[in-house]
C-alpha cells in the first residue's frame, strides 16, 4: 500500500504494509535510522516521535495510520551538521550515556519546550513530561537540567533579539534631532 506523510518537513511515499510499525517505516523506508526501539510495546518512550506535533511512541502507530499526517523524528531537530540548543545542552550537561533514550528524550523535551515558549518550565513540569521516557544511565537530573538550560538559553537569546528589535525602531531623541537641525 503506498502512503504519503511529511517526514521532517519532507514529503514522502512509501510502499509498505499497512500494519507496519512506523517505528520501522522511519528506520528502514524512510531511511532516519535515529528513533530508536526500546521495549517494542510502548513502555519505554526510546521510539517517541511527534506526530502532528503531539508526541507518540512510533512502536504503537501503524504505517496505515499516517497516510497524509507530519511525522518529525530526532534528525529534524537538528539544521543539517548543526545541532540545536537542546541537543547541545544534553551533550554539554550530561544528559546522554548509551544513548538509547536520547532520540526519544528529545522529542519530548522538544515538545515541552515548544509550548513553554518564554518561560523556563519547572523541574516538576520537566520530570512530567518527560514520565514516559525512561533512562537506565544518567538517573535522570543532568537531563532535566538539559532541558532547563536549554529553554534559558532560548529565553535569554529571545530577550535580547526583543531588545535588539527595540533599539532598531527607536527614534532619536527630540534633543538630538534639534541638534542636527542647528
Ligand atoms: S520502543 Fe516504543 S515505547 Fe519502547
Ligand atoms: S542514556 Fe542510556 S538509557 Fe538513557
Amino acid at each position: 500500500m503506498n502512503i504519503g506523510l511529511t517526514v521532517n518537513g519532507e514529503p514522502k511515499l512509501v510502499d509498505v504494509d499497512p500494519w507496519k510499525r512506523l517505528l520501522d517505516v522511519l528506520r528502514e523506508d524512510v531511511g532516519l535510522p535515529g528513533t530508536k526501539e526500546g521495549c517494542g510495546e510502548g513502555e519505554c518512550g526510546a521510539c517517541t516521535v511527534l506526530l502532528d506535533g503531539r508526541s507518540v511512541c512510533s512502536c504503537l502507530v501503524a504505517a496505515g495510520q499516517v497516510e497524509g499526517r507530519r511525522v518529525v523524528t530526532v534528525e529534524g531537530l537538528a539544521r543539517g551538521e548543526r545541532l540545536n540548543a537542546l541537543q547541545q545542552a544534553f551533550i554539554g550537561l550530561g544528559g546522554a550515556q548509551c544513548g538509547i533514550c536520547t532520540p526519544g528524550m528529545l522529542i519530548s523535551a522538544h515538545e515541552l519546550l515548544a509550548r513553554s515558549v518564554g518561560r523556563v518550565p519547572g523541574e516538576d513540569e520537566v520530570r512530567e513530561a518527560l514520565a514516559g521516557n525512561l533512562c537506565r544511565c544518567t538517573g535522570y537530573q543532568k537531563i532535566v537540567d538539559a532541558v532547563r538550560s536549554a529553554a534559558k538559553d532560548a529565553k535569554v537569546a529571545a530577550s535580547a533579539r526583543k531588545a535588539t528589535k527595540a533599539r532598531a525602531v527607536r527614534p532619536k531623541p527630540a534633543r538630538t534631532r534639534a541638534k542636527s537641525r542647528a
